[in-house]
């Protein structure tokens, strides 16, 4: 969660936020007791190359870069595995309408063996043509990240039911036991295959548009780590019903594999 140093800093957030909407709403903090707006705390603008491995994606996901070629992103932002021309990435910006935008089309679609709809939440993309110049996020291959305090960011609904957003935003969550997610989410949970991050209070979470992309956190080196990809919630930001995710970790193998098949 944001911290808020100076008054300065607080108000060119708040602003920030205005401008682009934001990802989330902020949980409680100083901001809240601070600015009789509650509705537009929180949620804060990432700058241009702090996530260098962020991807939007032209049916309105989000997805991460694992090598130059492919993007790992969320079964449900696909459609079935095979060639597929139709998926532009964009990447590079924080700002989607940026000169300097790089995009790339996809040449072919891998989506999870299996999916069906529940679980099983990922997919590769491959692009037509490597990307250079951007670095790619290492994802986790053992349950060693999965807990903490993660990041999330990305393009999407600066709120529950609004609209899709221009500039990257960023927030972070807190990790949320499978055991305490399911008896919010009423056994709905795989725990195996999903991990949960969120307040209990609600306010900070991903929502519509941002499925697809990553959950990240530092590992014992300070490098960005991928544990989770943004696939499902109950609205968005909600009390009691934190943001659900696909555990990377869980599937490592198998995406390593599949990405070896698509060339890499
Ligand atoms: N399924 C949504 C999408 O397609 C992502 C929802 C995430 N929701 C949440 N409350 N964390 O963009």
């Amino acid at each position: 969660m944001a911290r808020w140093r100076t008054l300065t800093g607080l108000l060119a957030t708040v602003l920030a936020a205005v401008t682009a909407g934001s990802l989330t709403l902020s949980a409680p903090s100083a901001a809240a007791d601070v600015i009789p707006t509650p509705n537009v705390v929180g949620g804060t603008r990432a700058a241009q190359g702090e996530f260098p491995f962020m991807v939007r994606l032209s049916m309105g996901c989000g997805g991460a870069l694992y090598s130059s070629r492919l993007v790992l992103t969320a079964a449900h932002c696909v459609g079935a595995t095979g060639t597929n021309t139709s998926i532009t990435a964009t990447l590079g910006v924080v700002d989607l309408q940026s000169s300097s935008r790089i995009t790339v089309r996809s040449n072919y679609v891998y989506r999870a063996p299996g999916y069906n709809g529940s679980g099983r939440d990922w997919a590769l993309i491959r692009l037509a043509t490597p990307v250079t110049g951007l670095s790619t996020l290492k994802i986790a291959n053992t349950t060693a990240y999965d807990n903490g305090t993660f990041t999330v960011a990305g393009w999407g609904a600066a709120r529950e039911g609004g609209s899709q957003q221009r500039y990257l935003l960023k927030a972070t969550v807190p990790f949320v036991s499978d055991s305490t997610c399911n008896s919010y989410y009423g056994g709905e949970i795989i725990p195996a295959q999903e991990i949960c991050a969120g307040y209990a209070s609600g306010g900070v979470d991903t929502c519509q548009g941002d499925s697809g992309g990553p959950m990240f956190r530092r590992d014992a080196s300070n490098a960005w780590v991928q544990v989770g990809i943004v696939s499902w919630g109950n609205g968005c930001a909600r009390p009691n019903y934190p943001g659900v995710y696909t555990q990377v970790s869980y599937f490592a193998s198998t995406i390593a594999s599949a990405a070896a098949s698509l060339g890499g």
